[in-house]
């Protein structure tokens, strides 16, 4: 038996080829809706189960009680909106309606009805959600920025996006469920990354396998802010790294679609729950997990599963504290682990490995291995060239 999904089914909302058919017909002559990247990937998320036990986009019952509780409105732990914002000048679209969801490839995507059309104050979704009003907030920035009508209801995908260079590292909960259960794994470890594997992540990563069956490096594709190394070059790391360090039998790696929203501890409650949907009994959270900047406590983001009961988490978050390399120690250690002093450790911020990577330095190979390090510099420089 594999742990159950988040509200117990998992969610699907794929059209079969028939069904699929004749909504396309349809699609013709309903009301249009131009969604972004960001809303695709949500789209596909809801659509595949990562969501369960979200059926659609929040309407505005949910969006309040998440927002304001951290719950949907029948009590369920849930985090973040997610939601379909609808341009003020966008035609057809009121409460009762069927609206075709189309790319900006001009694709249609999926079809919605429309149950609930309502309007936020993103002010006051900025400071429950972000903890902060500040449009220097990379995730506040971008709310600011989205139309403050919100769609909300019922969604069926009619088409699933193209997943380009992630195509063969691309499974759905169901998919993965089924993987687990067939290596024989009980117990799973999910990560959830927006960076290249560095010692650190290594190290809490390994720590975690040790006391369980499996882990399934689970890193974030969708979107993601500017400075942040991009999905494609880190996939090559990825790769390298599991390659060269990794066993393949206690090891399952698959990609995220989800966009990143730097919400510090409400994302690590999110990042958790679509892991258990994807089939993972305990979930990883670091050091300012999903935070950006000084927005966040340290360990703000394990500090927020201490709101809720077990039961109605219903996947094992697992704590780590500040881990890094130890001259002293000579070896990877945490505050936790390690008696010695600051100077002893190697520690890098996030912005100085960027930089280091873009500008070609190789940062030592006590923060990162030298096979991700050189795949890294490569495929930032490709990217510069091209
Ligand atoms: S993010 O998705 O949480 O923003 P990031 O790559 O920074 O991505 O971290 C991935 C996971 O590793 C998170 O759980 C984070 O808390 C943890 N982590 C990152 N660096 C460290 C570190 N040096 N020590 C302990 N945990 C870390």
């Amino acid at each position: 038996m594999s742990i159950l999904p988040h509200g117990g089914v998992l969610v699907h909302r794929i059209c079969g080829a028939e069904e699929r058919q004749e909504w396309l017909e349809r699609a013709k002559t309903l009301p249009t809706l131009t969604i972004s990247r960001r809303t695709l990937s949500d789209l596909e998320c809801i659509a595949t189960g990562v969501f369960s036990p979200l059926t659609g986009f929040m309407g505005e019952e949910d969006y309040r009680s998440v927002r304001d509780q951290m719950r949907l409105a029948d009590g369920t732990v849930w985090s973040l909106p997610i939601i379909l914002p609808v341009p003020e000048e966008a035609e057809g679209i009121r409460e009762g309606s069927t609206v075709a969801l189309r790319g900006a490839d001009q694709r249609v995507y999926a079809v919605i009805e429309v149950e609930s059309l309502y309007r936020v104050d993103p002010e006051q979704e900025a400071r429950a959600v972000f903890q902060t009003t500040d449009p220097a907030h990379p995730g506040v920035s971008r709310l600011y920025q989205t139309s403050p009508l919100y769609a909300g209801g019922p969604i069926r995908l009619l088409s699933t996006p193209d997943h380009g260079v992630f195509s063969d590292d691309w499974y759905e909960p169901a998919q993965t469920r089924k993987l687990f259960r067939e290596r024989g794994w009980k117990r799973v470890v999910g990560f959830q990354t927006r960076n290249p594997v560095h010692r650190a992540h290594e190290y809490i990563q390994k720590s975690a396998l040790e006391t369980v069956d499996g882990l399934f490096l689970n890193p974030l594709v969708g979107e993601t802010k500017e400075d942040d190394i991009p999905a494609e070059v880190r996939l090559q790391s990825y790769r390298a790294i599991l390659d060269h360090y990794y066993p393949k039998d206690r090891v399952f790696f698959g990609v995220y679609p989800a966009a990143m929203r730097y919400a510090g501890p409400r994302e690590a409650l999110l990042h958790a729950l679509a892991r258990k949907n994807y089939g993972c009994t305990h979930f990883i959270v670091g050091r300012d997990h999903a935070g950006v900047g000084d927005y966040y406590g340290t360990y703000d983001s394990q500090k927020i599963f201490s709101q809720f009961r077990e039961e109605e988490l219903g996947i094992t978050p697992l704590f780590f504290e500040h881990s890094f390399f130890c001259r002293r120690c000579d070896g990877m250690a945490s505050f936790k682990t390690c008696p010695h002093p600051e100077e002893d450790h190697v520690v890098l911020s996030g912005t100085k490995v960027r930089k280091m990577l873009k500008e070609a330095i190789q940062p030592p190979p006590e923060f990162s291995r030298p096979e991700v390090v050189d795949v890294l510099i490569r495929g930032l420089k490709k990217r510069i060239i091209n």
